[in-house]
């Protein structure tokens, strides 16, 4: 499925996309593209194979569940297509953008951008406030204070994180600290919102409420790629990919 991308989409802070020399995206619908994508950990005794050869594609606009039993690769996958890690083998676009051709600068830009993560554990900083957590993505970006102020707000409200503006991450629920994680990951208004397992440390309701965030966005035009273990997540997307001791076995549309 491919939907528009939403018309309140805010100016991006990023140098126009022609200013990343690489023509970013406009009309193309495809968001990710994966050819032959290896990976293998080396270290002195052992060398483990943990994507042997990743071809996909993504559409602009999709919400795709990766899945698969423990092991099989999926968060090395979503390391990948975050530009969190690097193949050793094999070619991937985003956006239309082979990344492998970026210089360090762009992929930093690209990464900081155009991409935002939630994980399993929220990662957030404890030493930092709700409200500076959200913030940090916008600082890096180089986005003005009265900005940043602005769209913390209102992102804060969206996810109905407000009242916790000025609490550390430990005086929150888990459900709260993850609702703050898709705060920061989307406070950019990246193209690409990438999760593992988002769920994973909720309960029942609190899950349903960060997939339902996770769907909001997608409907706003953000596509998502989501690791999960639960088939209730994974109906919440529009196609799944099923993974297998590092390949592809499998893709099924929902
Ligand atoms: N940094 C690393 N160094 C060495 N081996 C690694 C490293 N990261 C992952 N691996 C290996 O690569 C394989 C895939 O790991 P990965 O974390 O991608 O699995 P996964 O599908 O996300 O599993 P889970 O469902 O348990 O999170 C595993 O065999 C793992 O041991
Ligand atoms: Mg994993």
């Amino acid at each position: 499925m491919t939907l528009q991308p939403p018309t309140t989409r805010q100016p991006s802070p990023l140098p126009s996309r022609e200013g990343l020399g690489v023509g970013l995206g406009r009309g193309s619908a495809t968001m990710i593209k994966l050819e032959n994508i290896k990976k293998v950990f080396r270290t002195d005794v052992v060398e483990t194979t943990a994507l042997g050869g990743i071809n996909m594609e993504v559409k602009d606009g999709e919400f795709v569940a990766v899945m698969g039993p423990s092991g099989c690769g999926k968060s090395t996958l979503l390391n990948i297509l975050g530009l969190l890690d690097n193949p050793t083998e094999g070619r991937y676009w985003l956006d239309g953008v082979e990344v492998g051709s970026l210089k360090e600068r762009q992929r930093t830009l690209t990464r900081r951008g155009q991409i935002g993560f939630v994980f399993q554990s929220f990662n957030l900083i404890d030493e930092l406030t709700v409200e500076q957590n959200i913030e940090l993505p916008l600082k890096y970006l180089g986005v003005p204070a009265a900005e940043r102020k602005e769209r913390v707000e209102e992102i804060m409200r969206r996810m109905a994180i407000s009242h916790r503006a000025g609490h550390y991450p430990q005086q929150l629920s888990g459900g709260q600290q993850q609702r703050v994680a898709i705060a920061r990951a989307v406070v950019v208004k990246p193209k690409l919102v990438l999760a593992d397992e988002p769920t994973g440390n909720l309960d029942t309701k609190n899950g349903r409420e960060v997939m339902d965030l996770l769907t909001q966005l997608n409907a706003e035009g953000t596509t998502v790629v989501m690791v999960t273990h639960s088939q209730r997540d994974a109906a919440y997307a529009t196609r799944t990919i099923n993974l297998l001791d590092g390949m592809v076995v499998e893709h099924t549309l929902l």
